[in-house]
């Protein structure tokens, strides 16, 4: 079932604090993160894997990076899935060992690269191109390859990577010549990756996955190759609706470590889960700042639009929304929840039954911590929003809310043009 929250007098309480106290004090929009519950998700994925086989969780930071956030999972033990020098130096910023860092690029330029190599983290191959040219800038390390491994899964075509044809990874076909090339290159193979997508709510992709990986793990064993870790990506679903399953991640821990225990003598098992920690520890909450009667359509106005949460409009993903200011009060009427920026695919949500509803009400928008804050944009001129912390009833700013004028400090206009 999705994560839902108890009311405080009528009102949405969150981490053991009123939303509209949190709105008040922090203004809106915000992203609002329990602690309490970032920490719950890591220890479930951990445990769930960790009772069958030696098990490294690497949060994939693409999900949210704010460094508050990154130090919670430091403290839990977590290491990192990064895919950008930036994500590389954000998480050593954020006090994480580069031993449990692995920079897992696509399509990566040789300056990246090298920069990668200076960090000292570990270096996920996504082809023989980055391989030959990683072995101009260094030999002798281990290295991992990720493989396309021809099964997908995700909540859209946007976000499934392990098809075949995929611009992800070294296609499986090729994998045991890349592993060789690299061994003879000077290099010390330690481990396979592969990532399906991203938001999949079913089990039967993984257990397909990683008899792929099985398979190739056999075959690289047989030419004397023998991996120390098989890191079989994120892609972990979470429910975004009122009475959507949850994904049953026992079940998956239990078929997936087993393929690979049956199959292989691999003795570690990695997992790059971001939306599975992240997505339900994290509300937004944006105020009505305008109601609207459009005749055919009633409008709920608020202050975040897509440039604060862009997955409604990028890729037609569902939030649900409710009134925190009127929380658990009957509904009224069907209304669009739309933002300022000015386009018609700005909006939140379409359709959803929600009490009359008031300028001034804080609406909460459920399950925004993955990609919500990490893909907000300027656009329109908009400054980034705030984030903050919850934890126990006590709550912290974690990012200062932008300024306008912060978003011009790059800028630069010729002489020319300043008389
Ligand atoms: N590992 C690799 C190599 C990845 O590319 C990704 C996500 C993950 C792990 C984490 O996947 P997760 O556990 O969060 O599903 N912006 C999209 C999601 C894009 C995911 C990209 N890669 C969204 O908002 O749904």
């Amino acid at each position: 079932m999705m994560r839902d929250f108890s009311s405080d007098e009528g009102i949405m309480s969150f981490g053991g604090m009123k939303v509209t106290e949190i709105a008040d004090r922090f203004g809106t929009p915000c992203y609002v993160t329990d602690e309490q519950r970032v920490r719950e998700n890591y220890r479930n994925v951990y445990n769930a894997f960790s009772q069958y086989m030696d098990t490294e969780i690497h949060y994939a930071c693409k999900a949210n990076t704010n460094l508050a956030i990154l130090s919670i999972l430091r403290q839990e033990g977590s290491g990192i899935d990064a895919v950008s020098i930036g994500e590389v130096k954000t998480c050593l910023k954020a006090g994480i060992p580069k031993e449990k860092i692995m920079y897992t690029g696509v399509n990566v330029s040789d300056q990246e690269l090298k920069e990668v190599v200076e960090s000292g983290v570990m270096i996920n191959l996504d082809s023989l191109s980055e391989l030959e040219r990683l072995a101009r800038i260094k030999t002798g390390i281990p290295v991992s390859f990720r493989v396309t491994p021809g099964v997908g899964s995700g909540h859209g075509d946007k976000v499934i990577t392990g098809n075949k044809g995929a611009k992800f990874g070294v296609p499986k076909e090729r994998i045991v010549e890349a592993y060789l090339r690299a061994q003879d290159l000077g290099f010390i193979p330690t481990g396979i990756h592969a990532h399906i997508g991203s938001g999949g709510q079913s089990v039967e992709p993984f257990i397909d996955e990683a008899s792929v990986l099985a398979e190739i793990i056999n075959q690289l064993s047989d030419a004397g190759m023998d991996l120390e870790f098989v890191d079989i990506g994120g892609g972990i679903g979470v429910p975004y609706k009122p009475n959507e399953e949850e994904m049953d991640l026992q079940e998956m821990a239990c078929e997936v470590t087993d393929v690979f225990q049956q199959e292989t003598d691999v003795k570690k098992i990695i997992l790059e889960p971001g939306r599975y920690i992240i997505c339900d520890a994290t509300i937004l909450l944006t105020r009505c700042v305008d109601v609207k009667d459009a005749v055919t359509k009633k409008y709920i106005g608020v202050d975040a639009g897509f440039n604060t949460l862009i997955r409604p409009a990028m890729y037609d993903s569902f939030h649900y929304i409710q009134n925190g200011s009127r929380f658990g009060k009957a509904g009224v009427a069907r209304y669009d929840i739309a933002g300022p920026i000015c386009e018609t695919g700005d909006y939140l949500g379409h359709d959803r039954v929600l009490p009359d509803t008031q300028e001034g009400d804080v609406m909460v928008v459920y399950n925004a911590g993955a990609y919500g804050f990490s893909m907000s944009s300027n656009y329109n001129s908009r400054p980034l929003c705030a984030e903050v912390l919850v934890n126990n009833g006590e709550a912290e700013l974690i990012r200062e809310r932008e300024t306008v004028e912060e978003q011009w400090r790059h800028q630069i206009v010729p002489g020319r043009l300043q008389d």
